[in-house]
């Protein structure tokens, strides 16, 4: 089989790379010369683990390509998949489906241009609000009305940081499609997937768009559940991570999704929740709790801060103070609505000189926060600081030399917003020691 993916961003270059594994040939587009063209060079433009190998050994066999030119990427291909960006629209929180669109009409034109006689199935891999492939089956139909297709949608549930392992052993694959045709050429496309036997939910094109939506909005609600009763064990002198525990024995409630921390970021949640709120609000229907996650979450950031601000005795200003961890989570180097962008600006804002370090992400940071002063690894960032603030939980910082920690450090504060230390044996190396939902007097203990 032979398909076209349009946007080579964290979701396209990985299904690319992904389904050219399973054997399919598989051209990817963008509109973005200078990563065209790094690709072609065999360079990953993103950060994320096994990427660099799985593409290099598809593009020597032959199965993977890089291109800007989008015509003959999709002559004869038997499905194109647009994976292109649906950021938040500024403004109302609408998902921005200018992209989407645009290179629908891209796809109606190539269509127009190749040969007569050929299908193809035209999936958004997108996340998109319900309503859009109807919209994408439109544009086609409008720019080339002698085009036989169909559309289909296909959201995708990869994370960044295990994106490979998640496209190749997903818990399952939502296919949306009305004709049977798109459908089989889907189940082809999937194969290998079907044969170890992972769930394939076929279904209609809104329900697969809002399936999307609400999987993410209920993975947020999640987290921001935890984080409200973290807050609560703060003040009742309980501990959230056996409260977790013992409620995600529960199978109906479930391990995942249960760590308290500063609150959501990243490329999808923030967005998409905000998006599903507009839909919910267009379609006049309620949706007060997916409303209130993005309001609690957004507060969070701020309270984040303060709370940082506080362990400092009430003030930053003049003050340094050592951070680690800046992307929204480890093992990516993706900085959008990373909640260090705004508690870091807080800090910075109140009058805190800020030195950071992460494994992966100080290029992207750097862009968004120029003021920082970048380190070149953990210990050097804490050296002579006023206070260390553990932000993201890279296995890295998992195992820091405590005794050594406690000798950099001018005030021996450290503030662990993942909750990636035990009290006991931060209060052992002498360190005082803030994390989230735990009481001080288990920091004593
Ligand atoms: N990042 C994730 O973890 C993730 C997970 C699941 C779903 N998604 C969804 O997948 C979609 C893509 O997300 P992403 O993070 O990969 O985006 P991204 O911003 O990393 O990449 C998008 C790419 O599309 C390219 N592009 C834009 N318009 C184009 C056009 N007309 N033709 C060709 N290329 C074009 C851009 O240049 C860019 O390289 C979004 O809807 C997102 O919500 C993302």
């Amino acid at each position: 089989m032979r398909i076209a993916v349009i946007g080579t961003g964290y979701v396209g270059l990985v299904s690319g790379a992904c389904f050219s594994e399973f054997g399919v040939s598989v051209t990817c587009v963008d509109t973005d010369c200078a990563k065209i063209a790094r690709l072609q060079r065999g360079e990953m433009p993103i950060y994320e683990p096994g990427l660099d190998e799985l593409a290099a050994a598809n593009t020597g066999a032959g199965r993977l390509a890089f291109t800007d030119d989008l015509a003959p990427a999709i002559e004869g291909a038997d499905a194109v998949f647009i994976a292109v960006g649906t950021p938040s629209r500024r403004g109302d929180g609408h998902a921005d489906l200018s992209y989407v669109f645009a290179a629908a009409e891209e796809v109606g034109r190539a269509l127009a241009k190749t040969r007569a006689g050929g299908y193809t199935v035209v999936v958004t891999k997108s996340t998109v609000p319900v309503g859009t492939g109807r919209e994408v089956a439109s544009i086609l139909g409008r720019v080339c009305p002698s085009a036989r297709f169909d559309v289909a949608s296909n959201p995708e549930f990869l994370r960044e940081g295990s994106a490979i392992e998640d496209f190749m052993r997903p818990d399952r694959v939502v296919i949306g499609a009305d004709s049977e045709r798109a459908r089989a050429v889907m189940r082809q496309l999937y194969w290998p997937l079907y044969l170890i036997e992972t769930p394939m939910l076929f279904t209609d094109i809104e329900t697969a768009e809002l399936i999307k939506y609400a999987a993410n909005a209920f993975l947020a609600t999640k987290i921001t559940f935890i984080n409200e009763i973290a807050d609560l064990c703060e003040r009742v002198g309980a501990d959230v991570q056996d409260v977790a525990k013992g409620i995600g024995l529960d199978g109906r409630i479930g391990r995942k999704f249960l760590h308290a921390g500063p609150g959501f970021g990243g490329s999808c949640f923030p967005k998409d929740c905000r998006a599903l709120v507009r839909t919910a609000r267009e379609a006049e229907a309620n949706l007060s709790i997916v409303e209130r996650v993005v309001q609690v979450n957004e507060a969070r950031k701020a309270r984040m801060a303060d709370k940082i601000i506080a362990a400092c005795g009430g003030t930053v200003a003049s003050k340094t103070i050592a951070v680690l961890g800046l992307t929204f989570k480890p093992n990516t180097d993706d900085m959008r609505d990373a909640p260090s962008l705004e508690i870091l600006a807080r800090l910075a804002a109140a009058g805190g000189t800020i030195r950071a370090f992460d494994p992966a992400g100080i290029a992207e940071a750097r862009k968004l926060l120029p003021d920082l002063v970048y380190c070149r690894d953990a210990y050097e960032t804490m050296e002579g600081a006023d206070a260390l603030v553990l932000l993201t939980e890279w296995n890295e910082f998992r195992a820091l030399d405590l005794t050594r920690v406690g000798g950099l450090l001018a005030e021996k504060l450290v503030i662990d917003l993942r909750n990636i230390y035990e009290p006991a044996e931060m209060a052992a190396a002498g360190l005082c020691y803030i994390s989230i939902g735990r009481s001080p007097k288990l920091a004593r203990a």
